[in-house]
């Protein structure tokens, strides 16, 4: 936890006053925390790798409010922090130094759901599972999930443009989210909260907040394409003899499941090994070197299970596959799920996580983690990698009993110049926050960077959003 390894400078943003702190207990009445305790929780990350020492914490219910705080903000040069749940994988989340941090939790009110269109309206606030489960009972879903839903807010994914596990059905929060409502950082609000499937008034300014991680604006609100819940859900777990069975059993379910196919993640025989370890999990199959969750969505269920067995024939008389099992109800769904969803958890557990995420072309997606196996040897306790397979998207763990800057220095910038000669992507989903910034030219030329800045001091002039992020620190 300590900010000395990212060697960087606070800038001259003004410090907290005594009337800031009174101005603020006026537009939102009991919701100023400054209460060190509190302040704890929200100024560590997930992963438990940065800390910031911010002293005031801002729960705002409405976008007014959000809007006034700014303007106040903007005003007077303070740096503010946008915090959703606090689960993102890069320290984008947390202050750097004493930035403010203003929190959705309080924003967590469905606006309005449409069940002809499947059109959900809701404030940026709300708790992905919670979404869900009120979309659930409406016999919709949210077009993604991730292993952190029971705490991310739907701002916050949509900051992070979060990938996950639907991604491979739904496709993007890019094509999913029809409307957004930001308010910018001299408190400006901007509605573009419309929930039509087709607009081509101009530039379709909402892009630019998705994925923008709380850099160029604070979403307040969300329009998000919800579709119907798929009456059947099967989910088969494989084990794999190599990883180019892996590869092949994907195109065989491609090839065979076609339009019901929902999902196709991976992972090694070291991340089952930790899942067992730590979280006491149990593998369903034959050990394996690889493991792969094939998931089916459909409409008919005697037709979606007879497809998926058919598949699993094909894969263990060809021997792509050794062992696998097969779930229908939904608590053995569940439990398959969880061995891939958890393996997160399962890895903080383990140490100190040097965390990856990588795009790559499918058929190297596992190369690295070889050669890395070799290169770092015993200074790692664990290199794993798991991930999207279905999308391309590796994520490349390494695990050490603490923080080393001699495994940092046996990692970076390696793993990065060996995404970008693949012409890779150095942030598959989880964006560069904090750790990552730095590296972002492995994966964009020169002038798409400078137009990145270019747009920041446009739309934040005095650079008062979620500072020290995203973009690379200037010479
Ligand atoms: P936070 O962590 O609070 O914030 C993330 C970033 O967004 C920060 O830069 C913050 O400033 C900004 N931000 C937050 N809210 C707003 C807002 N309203 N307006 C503007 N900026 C805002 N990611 C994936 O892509 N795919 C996965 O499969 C996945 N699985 C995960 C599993 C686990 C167990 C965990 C812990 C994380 C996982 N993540 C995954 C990381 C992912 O980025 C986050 O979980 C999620 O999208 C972040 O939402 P949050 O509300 O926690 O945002
Ligand atoms: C996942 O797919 O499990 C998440 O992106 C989190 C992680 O990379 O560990
Ligand atoms: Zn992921």
């Amino acid at each position: 936890l300590t900010p000395e390894r990212y060697p960087v400078q606070r800038l001259p943003f003004s410090t907290v006053s005594e009337e800031d702190l009174a101005a603020f207990e006026r537009i939102i009445p009991g919701r100023v925390i400054t209460d060190p305790e509190q302040l704890e929780a929200c100024n560590v990350d997930w992963l438990r790798s940065v800390r910031g020492c911010s002293k005031v914490l801002l729960r705002p219910q409405t976008t007014e409010e959000v809007s006034q705080i700014l303007r106040h903000c903007h005003k007077r040069n303070l740096a503010v922090n946008p915090q959703g749940g606090n689960t993102g994988m890069v320290g984008g989340s947390v202050p750097v130094f004493d930035e403010i941090i203003l929190s959705t939790a309080l924003m967590n009110q469905v606006i309005s759901f449409h069940d002809v269109s499947g059109i959900l309206v809701c404030q940026a606030g709300c708790v992905l599972e919670e979404l869900s489960q009120y979309l659930q009972e409406r016999d919709f879903i949210m077009p993604l999930d991730l292993g952190a839903k029971g705490s991310c807010h739907i701002g916050g994914n949509v900051a992070t443009n979060a990938g996950g596990l639907r991604f491979l059905r739904y496709g993007s929060l890019r094509g999913t989210v029809l409307g957004l409502e930001v308010v910018l950082a001299d408190g400006t609000i901007l509605n573009c909260l419309t929930s039509l499937r087709k607009d081509n008034t101009g530039y379709d300014l909402k892009q630019l907040f998705i994925g923008s991680e709380g850099t160029l604006g604070i979403i307040t609100a969300v329009s998000i394409l919800c579709p119907p819940r798929p009456k059947a859900v099967n989910v088969a777990f494989l084990g794999c003899p190599g990883f180019a069975e892996v590869l092949q059993t994907f195109s065989t379910c491609k090839g065979m499941l076609g339009e019901i196919l929902s999902a196709f993640e991976f992972m090694d025989a070291e991340c089952m090994q930790l899942v067992g370890q730590h979280l006491h999990l149990t593998n369903p199959v034959q050990e394996s070197p690889f493991y792969v969750l094939v998931e089916t969505s459909g409409s008919s269920a005697g037709h979606d299970t007879e497809k998926l067995t058919s598949v699993l024939e094909q894969v263990l008389n060809s021997g792509l596959v050794s062992d696998g099992t097969i779930a229908t109800d939904q608590r053995k769904v569940q439990m398959l799920w969880a061995l891939r969803e958890r393996i997160t958890e399962a890895l903080s557990r383990d140490g100190y996580v040097f965390k990856y995420d990588i795009s790559l072309p499918v058929e190297r997606l596992y190369d690295l983690v070889i050669d890395l196996r070799t290169r770092v040897g015993p200074r790692a306790k664990h290199v794993v990698g798991y991930g999207h397979l279905g999308d391309g998207n590796l994520h490349l763990n390494v695990t050490a009993e603490a923080f080393s800057q001699e495994l940092l220095s046996a990692l970076e910038p390696y793993v990065y110049a060996w995404t970008a000669e693949q012409r890779g992507s150095v942030s598959a989903e989880h964006g560069l926050g904090f750790k990552k910034k730095n590296v972002l030219g492995y994966s964009k030329p020169p002038v798409a960077v400078k137009m990145m800045q270019q747009l920041k001091a446009l739309l934040d002039p005095k650079g008062i959003l979620n500072p020290y992020k995203t973009l690379p620190t200037q010479a």
